[in-house]
């Protein structure tokens, strides 16, 4: 199929009409948001709402976050609206936190794959935000990449993931935070962070006090028991062809050196350091600085996929402190980073 670029410059006024026009009409639209692109469709289109996951190769059991650009459509997707759901909507909406709360029985149960809750953001994106308002339906939004892969956060990725896919692509250049929306889970007495991400924990915990965190959310691989968020069940973000070995905790600066020098000769290996832990041996990339993760977070995603068309084979990657934004970078390094090889252990004596 064809699929129409949004430009910015002359014409994307009109592009983004036609664009809202497309996709309250039951097309697919990839767009930006401040977190990562999304591939939008209308929430009453369940001919669109399958496409998505065709598109994406994505299990029919992971649900999809509703996006909205007006408070009132909530009463178009949940039961009520609580007094904590109102006080985080007021201090964090628009911007990048995700509500999930009990659904209404209208809502289409491929988006919410079955569960008994739906999910919510308000982008602030000002693109996403005028798209939203000229479809003037809500717009069920997954990330924009092949289910498993990294996500898409500079409209430079777009056309080698989606081109041909999807009925339109719209340019935002490159997204604010990098990471996706943090998921809060307000359903019960407490809230529960499901998935860390652009909105701190710290921030969270300001406004609604006391809010766990979901012993998956950090992202270590957990057994098999039934997760409340199906998201966390698959690997992800990972390469496709390098593999990334993940460094953190006591000495993970020395370990990673050292594991560097006797797998580089054999295999094509990168590191993927911050600017602070001052390595700058051959084929060393900087995420950004530790003392401002944005910086680390909002290029993430794009180094992942630039090492990987590089040709390296083995990625070493070291963590970073899990404060604000840090744990959302955290989340998805361990989850892009594979259970360790023996070889690798080996190197890490
Ligand atoms: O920043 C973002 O959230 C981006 C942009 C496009 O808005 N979207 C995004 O969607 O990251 P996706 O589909 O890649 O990730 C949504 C996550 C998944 O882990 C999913 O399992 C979880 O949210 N989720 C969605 N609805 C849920 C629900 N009702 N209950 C629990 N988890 C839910
Ligand atoms: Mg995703």
């Amino acid at each position: 199929m064809e699929t129409k670029y949004v430009r910015r410059g002359a014409g994307f006024r009109d592009g983004l009409k036609g664009a809202a026009r497309c996709l309250r009409e039951g097309g697919l639209v990839l767009f930006p948001t401040e977190t990562v692109y999304g591939l939008g469709a209308n929430i009453y289109r369940h001919d669109a709402i399958l496409r998505i996951f065709s598109i994406k190769g994505r299990p029919a059991d992971n649900p999809i976050i509703v996006h909205i650009h007006d408070r009132g459509e909530t009463e178009e997707l949940w039961t009520d609206v609580t007094p904590i759901a109102e006080r985080l909507m007021e201090r964090f909406w628009p911007g990048p936190l995700t509500l999930v709360y009990f659904r209404k029985q209208s809502v289409d149960g491929a988006i919410t794959a079955g569960l008994d809750t739906v999910s919510v953001r308000m982008p602030s994106n000002t693109i996403a935000h005028e798209l939203l308002r000229l479809a003037s339906v809500p717009v069920a939004a997954p990330s924009a990449n092949l289910s498993g892969r990294p996500s898409i956060t500079a409209f430079s990725e777009t056309k080698m993931e989606m081109g041909g896919m999807v009925d339109y692509i719209i340019d935002g250049g490159r997204c604010r935070y990098g990471v996706e929306s943090t998921v809060l889970d307000i359903t019960g007495k407490e809230p529960v962070v499901l998935r860390p991400g652009a909105v701190s924990l710290e921030s969270i915990r300001k406004v609604a006090g006391k809010v766990s965190l979901h012993p998956a959310a950090r992202g270590s691989i957990v057994a098999q028991e039934k997760l409340p968020s199906p998201g966390m069940r698959y690997r992800h973000y990972a390469p496709v062809h390098a593999t990334l070995y993940l460094f953190e905790g006591v000495r993970a600066r020395e370990r990673m050196l050292r594991c560097f020098e006797a797998v580089k000769g054999k295999r094509r290996t990168a590191m993927l350091v911050t600017a602070e832990s001052e390595i700058n041996a051959g084929d060393t990339y900087i995420m950004g600085s530790a003392l401002r993760p944005i910086t680390i977070s909002r290029r993430l995603f794009s180094m992942l996929r630039l090492l990987d068309s590089e040709g390296y084979e083995i990625i070493l990657s070291l963590g970073i402190d899990e404060k604000g934004l840090g744990l959302a970078v955290m989340n998805r390094l361990r989850r892009a980073a594979t259970a360790i090889n023996p070889e690798i252990i080996e190197f890490q004596r």
